[in-house]
């Protein structure tokens, strides 16, 4: 479902993403590891179009991203309404949920099916109960953002990317804003899109997360994709020095117990 081949970003001298290559086949969990700064938002940034990258090629769902190919064989950069109705079928969700504050609940959701694709009010509206109904929330459709638990909040934001129908879902730390009490509610959210069927790009640099949710484990360092795999193999046996240091500072870092209520 996304295929990324030799990504490179820089932001001025600094090169942040050098020559990536992974896969995420239809319906897998992929969770991109790593510690603060390895480039994954960006990585992710990249996947939605809030980023140009400088060489390399990305595809979704089989259709080149961000480019399309002339007839002459060269590539052409995609304009801002071609990069628009893309980020369309690529949802993202953020650490900070970016609800609007001054609509209820169900506007929040309600509003990309009406506004951007086009539904009538009833459509939209079916819809979006639909939606909270999935992610637990159908009796605070009436509700304000500021009214609720920031666990709450976030499966609403998770909601309104869902309205939009998309074909890849791609989470950003989203349970690292949460107390450690709130986070189960929203990985139970993020299991339940799995058993769904929907294809996921997770960043995050809790390693618990990646245990719980991916199929797939992409780790991260300077850049780099240092280490590929499934969580069982690579998190109990590490196979770079790297990924083994990274895992031994986690674990000291979080004596005590898993900060994810599972
Ligand atoms: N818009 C930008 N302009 C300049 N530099 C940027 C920009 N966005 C990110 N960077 C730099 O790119 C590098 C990677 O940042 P990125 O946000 O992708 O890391 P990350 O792995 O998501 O880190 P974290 O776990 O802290 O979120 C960092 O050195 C950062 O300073
Ligand atoms: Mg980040």
């Amino acid at each position: 479902m996304i295929s990324v081949r030799n990504l490179s970003k820089s932001f001025g001298a600094n090169a942040v993403l050098k020559d990536i290559s992974f896969d995420v086949a239809k319906g897998k969990t992929a969770v991109l590891l790593g510690k603060s700064g390895s480039g994954k938002s960006t990585m992710l940034r990249c996947l939605n179009l809030l980023e140009h990258w400088d060489s390399g090629h990305v595809e979704i769902a089989g259709a080149a991203l961000g480019r399309t190919k002339q007839s002459g064989g060269d590539w052409r950069r995609w304009n801002a309404r071609e990069e628009a109705e893309a980020r369309q079928r690529i949802g993202m969700v953020f650490q900070q949920f970016n609800l609007f504050p001054h609509m209820t609940v169900l506007q929040n959701v309600m509003c990309g099916p009406k506004r951007i694709l086009g539904k009538d009010e009833a459509a939209s509206k079916k819809i979006a109960l639909a939606l909270l109904d999935q992610v637990g929330l159908a009796e605070k459709q009436g509700a304000y953002p500021a009214f609720l638990s920031g666990g709450q909040q976030q499966r609403v934001a998770i909601a309104r990317a869902l309205a939009m129908e998309p074909t890849v879902l791609l989470l950003d730390e989203i349970t690292s804003a949460l107390d450690p009490e709130l986070v189960g509610e929203v990985l139970e959210v993020v299991r339940d899109l799995k058993r769904r069927g929907l294809t996921m790009v997770c960043v995050t640099h809790e390693i618990h997360f990646a245990e719980d949710v991916a199929d797939q484990v992409i780790f991260m360092e300077d850049g780099l994709v240092v280490e590929e795999g499934p969580p069982e193999s690579i998190l109990a046996n590490p196979g770079t020095e790297r990924l083994r240091k990274f895992l031994t500072r986690f674990h000291a870092q979080n004596r005590g117990g898993s900060r994810v209520a599972a």
